[in-house]
């Protein structure tokens, strides 16, 4: 995790880093350091987040036109002031950002502390700078190559960039794992995490890969060069991002900015894709590997988190519609577990950023072993989007808030479509039906505009209920996965332990939890399994717990003997999910927000993990 940006150029690079570290916040708030070079490298850093940093400064003279700043997400060290980055060499010459994790960086410390060395952090990033001036000093060599000698020496991931105090018209850059962008201006280089702090200056971008080092000079071309020093061509790519995208636009929070985007970020990841009038189906990113789909023996679907849950949907519509064996695996396992991989089988990766550490380990096994890799990724042209055979991009835009919300439905989509797609080519959907499906599938927009309105009655329950410790979200079928949703959005926002359970298994434990304070949240919309969800509602009334069940429009039954209802659009039991989970994020939104809980930036999470 961690987010890096660095600037040289002709402009002040001080609120471009500092606006650059805002947007790549969602990494990680732990601490917040800034390195600017004058006649030698200014630095302050502190625990806490960007805006500790902006008070810190306050005051300070912060001009100069090349820098590197760095927001934290803790591995290796407490988030405190030390272990804020960036690290200077044992000179004060150099100072080093690093994003990832260098996994040897014991060994190279003992080395290092034989030496003389002293080290101020406990952090792997500060061994780095110290072993790369260790290495100019004693071989005599300049810093591109030392630094190319102690990545040579280095186990692990990083995303790192150097400031040179003896080489004040360089920035250099490296990237193994930990994803790294640069923008190019007219006379000036951006570089970050991702290219949300390069959007407004530039649209030209370079993704680095794997290895590579970008030597950043003023008034001169971008050089790339390898690890093992051989000279690259830079692949100049377009953003196609807006800025717009990247700012709140009148919501308080990020969060429910994103939430409100669905009946828009669903559409456009339909967009071109579905076409109901004529029948048709397309998934353009993938079509050279459908045939491979369509004659699969089993698909894996593997990510973490609500990429999961996306992929947990995914399964029940693939089996559903397509009737092809669906395995689903949280990368994090899979990875670890020896995993039976057979000839036929397509692998599907899901992740909204596509830097997700575990789930690109997890494709690099899977392919080791022969298996056609798809993704479904939101962050255009991120890492995971580079290792897949093919893929199909989400098309939602920009997620900001920490809590995956427009991500899930807009994967969720992705997963119908293929669906869709698959079970009409293998003929396991009669035609008239996939025509009814597809007609119904271009109205889930609206539905879900029309479920927003839902947000007043969730407020009042939300006043109810901000105070339980515990919450329960059940469901059934398709429902399943969004109670475990609903139940992550609440943990993950507004600390209140919840725990999504399918609703007949709660007879086989959870039940033992419900008394007149505990909430259970029941996903009951009408078809399916309606009437024995029913039956599990008055299980859990006639112990006591309080329901709020999410019901279709019109309902008597639930209604009855639920305590709080939340009407939502009827539609196919297939698509129940990218409707049903709207009220279930608003919830735990709400509750968050009375509770004073920062939404955005829960503590300890981080949007892009990129460690394991
Ligand atoms: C983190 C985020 C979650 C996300 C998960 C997987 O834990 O906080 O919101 O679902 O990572 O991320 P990915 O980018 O692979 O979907």
């Amino acid at each position: 995790m961690c987010g890096i940006v660095g600037y040289i150029g002709h402009r002040q690079a001080f609120p471009i880093l500092i606006k650059g570290l805002h947007r790549l916040e969602y990494r990680g708030y732990d601490s917040a350091g800034i390195a600017i070079l004058q006649d030698k490298i200014k630095l302050y850093k502190t625990k806490g987040k960007v805006s500790d940093l902006e008070e810190l400064v306050k005051g300070e003279n912060l001009s100069g036109n090349i820098g590197i700043a760095h927001t934290r997400w803790a591995t290796h060290g407490e988030p405190n002031n030390e272990n804020a980055h960036p690290h200077l060499s044992p000179s004060g010459d150099l100072a080093l950002i690093h994003n990832g994790i260098i996994e040897n960086y014991a060994i190279l410390k003992k080395e290092l502390l034989k030496r003389g060395h002293v080290f101020l952090s406990d952090t792997d990033s500060e061994v780095l700078v110290h072993l790369i001036e260790d290495i100019m000093i004693n071989d005599k060599v300049t810093l591109v190559e030392a630094l190319q000698i102690a990545l040579g020496y280095v186990i692990g991931a990083y995303a790192i960039i150097i400031l040179s105090r003896n080489n004040p018209d360089l920035l250099l850059a490296a990237k193994k794992g930990s994803p790294l962008v640069i923008g190019i201006g007219k006379d000036e280089f951006f570089i970050a995490s991702d290219a949300t702090p390069i959007v407004e200056y530039t649209k030209d971008v370079v993704y680095l890969k794997e290895e590579e080092i970008a030597i950043l000079e003023r008034n001169k071309d971008l050089k790339l060069i390898t690890v093992s020093n051989q000279e690259k061509r830079p692949y100049i790519e377009q953003l196609e991002m807006s800025l717009s995208e990247l700012e709140k636009e009148g919501f308080p929070y990020f969060m429910l900015k994103e939430i409100y985007e669905q009946p828009r970020s669903i559409r456009d990841s339909m967009r071109g894709r579905l076409n109901a009038e004529k029948g048709i189906v397309s998934l353009g990113g993938i079509i050279d590997y459908e045939k491979n789909l369509v004659n699969a023996k089993r698909i894996l679907i593997i990510g973490c988190g609500t990429s999961w849950h996306a992929g947990l949907v995914g399964k029940y519509l693939l089996e559903d519609l397509a009737r092809i064996p669906v395995e689903v695996e949280y990368a994090s396992e899979f990875r670890y577990r020896n995993p039976v991989i057979c000839e036929g089988d397509v692998v599907i990766a899901v992740s909204q950023s596509g830097e997700t550490a575990d789930t690109s380990a997890a494709i690099e096994l899977a392919k080791s072993k022969g298996a056609i890799i798809l993704g479904i990724c939101n962050v255009v042209g991120s890492s995971i989007t580079r290792v897949t055979h093919a893929g199909t991009y989400t098309h939602a835009g920009p997620e900001i808030g920490v809590a995956s919300t427009k991500a899930f439905t807009a994967q969720v989509t992705i997963l119908t479509l293929l669906a869709l797609r698959l079970g009409y080519i293998r003929g396991t959907i009669q035609e008239s039906r996939y025509r009814q499906l597809l007609f119904e599938l271009e109205t889930i927009p609206e539905k879900v505009e029309q479920t927003l309105k839902t947000f007043d009655i969730i407020k009042n329950i939300s006043n109810i209920f901000k105070d339980s410790k515990n919450f329960i979200y059940l469901g059934r079928g398709y429902n399943f996965p969004v109670a475990l949703e609903g139940a992550l959005k609440l943990k993950e926002i507004s600390y209140i332990h919840a725990e999504g359970y399918p609703a007949a298994e709660m007879k086989h434990g959870p039940i033992a939890l419900i008394d007149e304070e505990m909430p259970v949240v029941v996903i009951a919309t009408n078809k399916g399994t309606y009437q024995k969800v029913l039956s599990n509602i008055a299980e859990v009334k006639s112990r006591k717990g309080k329901i709020i069940a999410i019901v279709t429009e019109g309902d008597v039954a639930v209604k009855k003997i639920a305590d709080f209802v939340i009407e939502i659009p009827e539609t196919e039991e297939m698509f129940v999910p990218l409707i049903a989970t709207i009220p279930l994020q608003l919830l735990s939104y709400q509750i968050a927000v009375i509770r004073g809980c920062n939404v955005d930036q829960p503590r300890n999470l981080a949007k892009s993990v990129t460690v394991e």
